[in-house]
């Protein structure tokens, strides 16, 4: 049995944020119908029939969202009374509804090549989610071989999305492979915690490296502002990074015994500013209100001889409420010389965001 329409959506998103995605959505796709939620999964009904560039322009535009893990143009629903009747009904789906349900988008997209099969209330992968993907990647259009569930798929290829919202319902759409998060399924990046890594901090900034792709490698001069214990001060190690860390509190002794670190030990407001002159990349997640944070980056990136060129920080959102405050954080980052600005919930952040921004092209204040 198969239901549902090509002019709707699904998003995925992290279960605590499933409220916060739908105030997200009504005031960026106010256009959008709000259709149907379970614990971090949402519909909506799209205005009109749905195109291959209208997915075009939605897809653009559901890039920027914050909230969202997954955002996937809806080819149907399938259900089944019993969990072992799903694949039987997903190889029917493909052969019946497919051919149909694709045709507007076929001029767009290439014919979907990968199956991203995930649980949006519970997105890491397991062995089981990877082997149910390579069970129904036989019945793609365009069948890559194996081992590709274990490797995201190239920029530009279509994912075929299966969003497993219980064991008996199963929503499928699709996906243009676009962006960081695009690649992975359900936007959950497999991230594993090094063997000496010190705290969980690790991996938000090792996504969030990723994710902003900013160029700090060997040499790159970073200040990590809120850096203990010092996960986040190991992912710009890792990459050859000179890093100052700032803190009241204890560095991780293996943090600590890394040639290319210094620990600043004590608050932000309490160093002199001379001691980030060679500074260019500020990273930061003090345990602070998100106005506090935004104070502190502030004051640094205007220091008339401080040269920064990219922030990468948490905000923390204390309160729910904060989230509607997000766009005017971001008016607040750009209006400081940053002109591209970026702001995401990633896998590996809780109650939090994380914001990036970078002055492209960088023209260092003392060189103009
Ligand atoms: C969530 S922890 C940071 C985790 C760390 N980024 C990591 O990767 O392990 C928050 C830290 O912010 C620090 N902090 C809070 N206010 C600060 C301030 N004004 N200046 C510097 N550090 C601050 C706290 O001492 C605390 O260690």
């Amino acid at each position: 049995m198969t239901s549902g329409d090509a002019n709707f959506i699904f998003l995925t998103c992290k279960r605590e944020s499933t409220p916060l995605l739908k105030d997200e959505m009504a005031l960026r796709f106010p256009e959008t119908r709000f259709s149907y939620s379970r614990p971090s999964f949402l519909t909506y009904k799209l205005p009109g029939g749905a195109s291959g560039k209208s997915a075009e322009s939605l897809f653009d535009r559901a890039g920027k969202l914050i909230f969202p893990s997954s955002v996937s143009l809806s080819l149907g629903k399938i259900s089944a009374p019993a969990p072992d009747d799903m694949p039987q009904r997903f190889a029917e789906f493909m052969k019946g509804d497919f051919p149909e349900k694709f045709l507007p988008f076929a001029e767009t997209f290439p014919a979907p090549s990968r199956v991203h099969f995930w649980i949006p209330s519970d997105p890491a992968p397991t062995a089981e989610t990877a082997a149910q993907a390579a069970r129904l990647s036989e019945f793609l259009p365009e069948h890559i071989p194996a081992p590709f569930p274990f490797l995201p798929p190239r920029e530009g290829e279509l994912c075929l999305d299966c969003a497993a919202v219980s064991p008996t319902e199963w929503h499928v759409g699709i996906h243009p492979a676009a962006g960081y998060h695009g690649r992975f399924a359900g936007g959950y990046v497999p991230l594993v915690i090094p063997t000496d890594g010190t705290s969980r901090a690790w991996m938000k900034f090792e996504e969030g490296l990723r994710w902003s792709a900013f160029p700090i490698g060997r040499g790159s001069r970073c200040a990590d502002i809120g850096a203990s214990p010092g996960g986040g001060s190991q992912a710009l190690l890792a990459r050859g990074a000179e890093v100052l860390g700032v803190d009241p509190a204890e560095m991780a002794p293996v943090v600590l015994k890394n040639p290319d670190f210094t620990h600043l030990r004590g608050k932000i407001g309490q160093l002199k500013r001379k001691l980030f002159r060679k500074t260019r990349w500020l990273i930061g997640d003090m345990n602070v209100a998100p106005n506090y944070t935004l104070d502190v980056f502030e004051e640094l990136t205007s220091a008339p001889d401080l040269e920064i060129r990219g922030l990468l920080f948490t905000l923390k959102l204390f309160q729910t409420e904060l989230a509607k405050n997000i766009p005017e954080f971001i008016d607040r980052v750009r209006s400081w010389g940053f002109n591209q600005v970026k702001v995401r919930q990633l896998t590996f952040n809780r109650q939090e965001v994380m914001l990036a921004a970078l002055k492209h092209p960088f023209r260092p204040k003392h060189s103009r």
